[in-house]
């Protein structure tokens, strides 16, 4: 009951704290510089703004938090709701809008999944089968990956630089000292490290030490997960809570370069297991610094439930000046599937990544008989059903009210997902069907009795992938034109590194230390593109971060390992707005055939049409700009079908120089596809080819295609060799 009444107090304290000053952290932006001026330029040029609307210079200077001078245009400033609205109405000012300080949270699920040990072993085949992808691509060596999360635990040995050349001579990061942490710490894997808290710090104050470390040090176990998902390099028999597993850990792409922006803090008041939380002023300094560091790739496991339009939507906007710069960006979809419109991070120059399973599983079966009835936890089993709450938490009270073993069941919407958990006692997770059997037979029984036999790893489990109950869902509700998420990736039970000075559940009462861990979450899935996207840089060094991001979406595969369509959790077939285009196939990727390229010019002129009309003072929107479902991307997506529509894309042959591509199309129920011409002859590689897809309702079909619910399809350039295959969504209106 302690930890409940330190919460009330908090929930009480913090309105009044905020409400005493009555200012916050504002973000004024102002698209992108102009390239002429200084440093020192820039900050006089924000600090004009904020003396205009401040009374006196001391408090235009003070309240200054960041001046975002790289690619960025804007700053970061402690504003009242009256000054942030006078700088709303300024000349060449994009938006201002208000740093909401729980808005965004890395994309674990909520309920820490941990456990023993376990390698992704889906990812470990694709990249150890196909070890020509790694070759041609030399492992990613010279691709810089930059990681925004909180932080590296670098003694682990999934860093280690073993071997490993000169670091790229383009790179320009540095490695920041700080608490436990110093230059010491970097080496040819980490080449870089910085942390970002000035938001963070305006909000809470300064950092309770006993939190994290003031440094590019990992407190909590979630950043040293993800950067080595991306780039750690194979250790051979990781040790594991129990150590009734072990495998090999190893990262995507083993010889790239990571670059570690930690963003996200622990939260004053509330366990480590409960959340964290990174602010945008501090998430747009270190894209800005990474743009300007020489980062590739950007791997941002951070997100939303409630997105904001792109103009004032931190990530959207830090990205978008990303790729202004061909660094690719990969973000998690967000955990809060299963319900539809859930999606995070829906811009349409962002690889959007949902999370599905791998085929390895931990069985510990628990075997019914006849015992005593129970009444009181004490020496007994537990069954409990996952819901409000954290799973290792009710394991926990579980054992704290002295039970000796516990059983968690799924509810109905969690279906056959099961997470592998440090639980701090014996303990299994059963599907939904098989809790309601538990139950019945407790029912049934005036003496039900378990045993949970100890976890054996079996391989192969069937099927597999399933999509990840938790992962979110589209239609994007920002911008229903574009067909989020793009792709899934492993995202259940994720073996990678860990913090040292965090527990596997993160629960205070858990004093275990382990250098490897298991997670789920999206915030594993994207890692797995992200380290992708850096092998077919390694590979494409010449490809727009848009050509990647096609190459991933249009190479994705549909069928599980028994030959069947993808499902959800509970068996149903998943459709785009769960897994995007499919699952990644980071060798068919390589190879594509034909990319669906975009340009900065190209996100410019879609926000112009989805009415971002201000958007920097050098750029302005013509008067006509093409409807947003025109911009050049690889799936298709349209809302409120109103008679027919008829979009333009343009492929870019990227295969060999000769090649025909025939057109073939499943049209979604009650809906026409036209797609003309029907042939592309390409002559050399390079040539970009031009078609239009006209969609319409069929007017003879009634009742196909209901009101406002979306209806899925696709179509497919294929030359025989290539099957470059792009999903739609349509919804009537
Ligand atoms: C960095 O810190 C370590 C201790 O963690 C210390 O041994 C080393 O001398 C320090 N290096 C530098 C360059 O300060
Ligand atoms: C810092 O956090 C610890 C652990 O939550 C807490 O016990 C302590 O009171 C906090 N210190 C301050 C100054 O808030
Ligand atoms: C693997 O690790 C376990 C536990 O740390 C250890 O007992 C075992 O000897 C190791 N096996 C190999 C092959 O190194
Ligand atoms: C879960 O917690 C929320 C917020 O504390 C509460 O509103 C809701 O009723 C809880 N749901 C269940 C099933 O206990
Ligand atoms: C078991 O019994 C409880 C209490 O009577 C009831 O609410 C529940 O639905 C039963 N469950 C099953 C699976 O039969
Ligand atoms: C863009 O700026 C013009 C004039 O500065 C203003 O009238 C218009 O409302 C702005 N449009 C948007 C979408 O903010
Ligand atoms: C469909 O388009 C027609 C003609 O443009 C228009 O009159 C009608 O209101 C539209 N229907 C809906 C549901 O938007």
């Amino acid at each position: 009951m302690d930890s409940f009444h330190v919460s009330i107090f908090l929930l009480l304290l913090l309105p009044l704290l905020a409400s005493s000053t009555d200012k916050q952290v504002y973000i004024v932006y102002f698209g992108e510089h102009s390239g002429e001026k200084t440093f020192q330029e820039i900050e006089q040029n924000h600090h004009s703004y904020l003396s205009s609307v401040k009374e006196t210079e001391e408090d235009a200077k003070s309240c200054l938090v960041y001046s975002y001078k790289h690619s960025i245009n804007g700053f970061a400033a402690l504003l009242t709701p009256h000054e942030a609205s006078k700088l709303s109405e300024m000349e060449e000012v994009v938006s201002v809008f208000r740093s909401d300080p729980g808005k965004y949270t890395l994309h674990t699920t909520r309920s820490w999944e941990f456990a023993g040990l376990q390698e992704s072993r889906k990812w470990n085949n694709i990249m150890e089968k196909k070890d020509d992808l790694l070759l041609k691509s030399r492992y990613g060596k010279n691709v810089v990956v930059g990681m925004l999360d909180n932080g590296v635990w670098p003694e682990s040995q999934s860093f280690s630089d073993k071997g490993m050349g000169p670091i790229p001579k383009s790179w320009k990061g540095i490695c920041q000292s700080g608490d436990a942490f110093n230059s010491s710490h970097c080496n040819k894997k980490i080449i870089g490290a910085r942390y970002y808290i000035k938001g963070y710090e305006s909000y809470y104050g300064p950092l309770n030490k006993t939190l994290d470390f003031l440094s590019p040090r990992d407190k909590d176990g979630h950043g040293t997960h993800t950067s080595s998902t991306v780039g750690g390099r194979r250790v051979k028999n990781a040790s594991a809570v129990g150590g009734f597993a072990s495998g090999t850990a190893s990262g995507g792409a083993p010889l790239v370069r990571l670059a570690i922006y930690k963003v996200c803090w622990a939260i004053p008041g509330k366990g480590k297991e409960d959340g964290n939380t990174c602010f945008e002023e501090d998430m747009l300094a270190a894209i800005d610094d990474a743009i300007a560091d020489g980062v590739d790739v950007l791997s941002i496991s951070i997100g939303t439930a409630n997105p904001t339009p792109f103009d004032q939507d931190g990530i959207a906007i830090g990205a978008l000046h990303a790729v202004k710069r061909n660094v690719v960006v990969a973000c998690s979809a967000g955990n809060s599937g299963p319900a539809p419109a859930t999606l995070s991070n829906p811009a349409p120059w962002i690889i959007t990544v949902g999370a599905s399973s791998v085929d390895r599983i931990f069985l510990s079966p628990v075997v019914l008989g006849n015992g005593v009835k129970i009444t009181k936890a004490k020496g007994k089993i537990v069954m409990c059903l996952r819901g409000n709450g954290t799973r290792v938490g009710k394991g926990m009270e579980v054992k704290r009210a002295g039970g000796i073993g516990f059983i968690l069941g799924n509810s109905k919407a969690n279906g056959n997902e099961l997470a592998a958990d440090a639980h701090l006692l014996p303990a299994t997770a059963v599907s939904y069907e098989n809790g309601i059997r538990i139950l019945e037979y407790i029912n049934s029984s005036k003496a039900p009795k378990a045993y949970i036999v100890p976890a054996k790893t079996i391989l192969d489990s069937k099927p597999a992938p399933f999509m990840a109950a938790f992962s979110s869902r589209g239609p994007s509700t920002i911008s229903p034109d574009v067909l989020k998420p793009d792709i899934t990736a492993p995202g259940l039970n994720i073996l990678a590194a860990w913090s040292e000075a965090s527990s596997p559940t993160k629960l205070s009462e858990d004093n275990r230390v382990v250098k490897y861990n298991i997670l789920s979450g999206t915030s594993m899935s994207c890692p797995h593109i992200g380290g992708t996207s850096a092998l077919l840089k390694a590979i494409h060094p010449d490809w727009s971060s848009a050509a990647i991001r096609s190459a991933l979406i249009t190479s994705a595969g549909l069928r599980n390992n028994e030959g069947n369509p993808i499902t959800d959790a509970s068996g149903n077939p998943a459709d785009p707005f769960q897994l995007g285009s499919g699952h990644f196939r980071p060798t068919k990727a390589a190879d594509p055939g034909l990319v669906y390229d975009a340009s900065y010019m190209d996100y410019l002129l879609f926000l112009c049409s989805s009415g971002f009309k201000n958007l920097s003072s050098s750029f302005k929107c013509p008067k006509n700009s093409p409807s947003p479902g025109n911009l050049n991307y690889p799936s298709l997506a349209i809302p409120k079908l109103n008679g027919s529509v008829t979009v333009v894309r343009t492929v870019t042959n990227v295969g060999s120089s000769k090649s025909v591509y025939f057109v073939s199309a499943k049209p979604p129920p009650g809906i026409s596809v036209k797609i003309s011409p029907p042939i592309l002859h390409f002559n050399r590689a390079g040539q970009k080819r031009s078609f239009t897809i006209t969609v319409k309702k069929d007017s003879e079909i009634t009742g196909t295609i209901e009101k406002d619910k979306y209806a899925f399809g696709w179509y497919t350039w294929s030359d025989g060799i290539h099957n470059v295959r792009s999903p739609m969504a349509i919804s009537v209106a």
